[in-house]
């Protein structure tokens, strides 16, 4: 496989032990675009550790993440942030006193290298701002442009986030519980939001909302104890009595 082709993501054999415990226990998993993966599974399964390991926010103990038939797996975050691999900014990250506009032109003068440029106003770009209005359109926060992030609420939050994040152009993107914290009758807005991403983005989503994973998935992949249990159309996965018993029973009536 030559590099440069978009063939997606390919994980092989991944291994990952602090100390004695393994968390991640041989996973084989990949991401070509224009898939929407969902990770599921119970607390303490190593969902979170893998999102990392697929950063580059933790090294792997073992085997290969190949994207476009380049192994990445020892490359920093930063390395593969530019390869184009991304993971959702968290609310923590945005500046809460800025407007959503200002927040959403950040990443993209970062992007494209006119942050960089000193004496000039960051919106004396044209393109910037088109890129930052067509932004602001596909997540529907044009109406709260000028507002302040921490005056919205928090799912509109995450839609910044998510912004953010696609601002980078990734690839690959990884969402870590995007619904998290999300008030009930908001979380259609996230639901809304992933089923609008880039057709061809590769999209990988850990989430504990069964409703939103069964909504936007086309595939589930069910990790218990580190390692893959199995992986599945969302038909099969409901269906599938192991699952059930282990985690969906309680979760999710089919
Ligand atoms: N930095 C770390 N050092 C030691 N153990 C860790 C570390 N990070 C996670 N773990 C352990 O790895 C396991 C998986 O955690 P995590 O990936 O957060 O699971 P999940 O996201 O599925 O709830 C847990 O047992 C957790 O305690
Ligand atoms: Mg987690």
């Amino acid at each position: 496989m030559s590099v440069g082709m978009n063939v997606g993501m390919e994980v092989k054999n991944l291994q990952m032990h602090f100390g004695g415990i393994v968390v991640a226990d041989d996973i084989n998993l990949t991401l070509k675009p224009g898939d929407r993966k969902a990770l599921i599974g119970p607390n303490g399964a190593g969902k979170t550790t893998f999102a990392n390991l697929l950063t580059g926010n933790l090294t792997p103990t073992g085997g290969s993440i190949h994207l476009d038939g380049q192994n990445i797996a020892h490359l920093r975050e930063s390395q593969r942030v530019k390869a184009g691999v991304a993971k959702t900014f968290q609310i923590t990250t945005l500046f809460k006193k800025m407007s959503v506009r200002e927040n959403i032109r950040l990443p993209i003068l970062e992007r494209t290298g006119l942050g960089t440029k000193m004496f000039k106003k960051a919106e004396a770009y044209p393109e910037v701002e088109a890129e930052v209005e067509q932004m602001m359109t596909q997540f529907n926060l044009r109406a709260h442009a000028d507002i302040e992030v921490h005056e919205l609420a928090y799912g509109q939050q995450r839609l910044v986030e998510l912004a953010l994040t696609l601002a980078l152009k990734p690839r690959i993107l990884i969402l870590d519980e995007p619904s998290a914290g999300v008030a009930a009758s908001d979380s259609h807005m996230i639901t809304d939001a992933i089923e609008r991403l880039p057709k061809d983005l590769s999209v990988l989503i850990i989430e504990h909302d069964m409703k939103l994973v069964f909504k936007v998935a086309n595939k589930i992949i069910v990790l218990v104890n580190g390692a893959i249990l199995c992986e599945g159309t969302p038909a099969e996965i409901g269906k599938n009595q192991q699952v059930r018993d282990l985690y969906l029973g309680a979760r999710h009536d089919t």
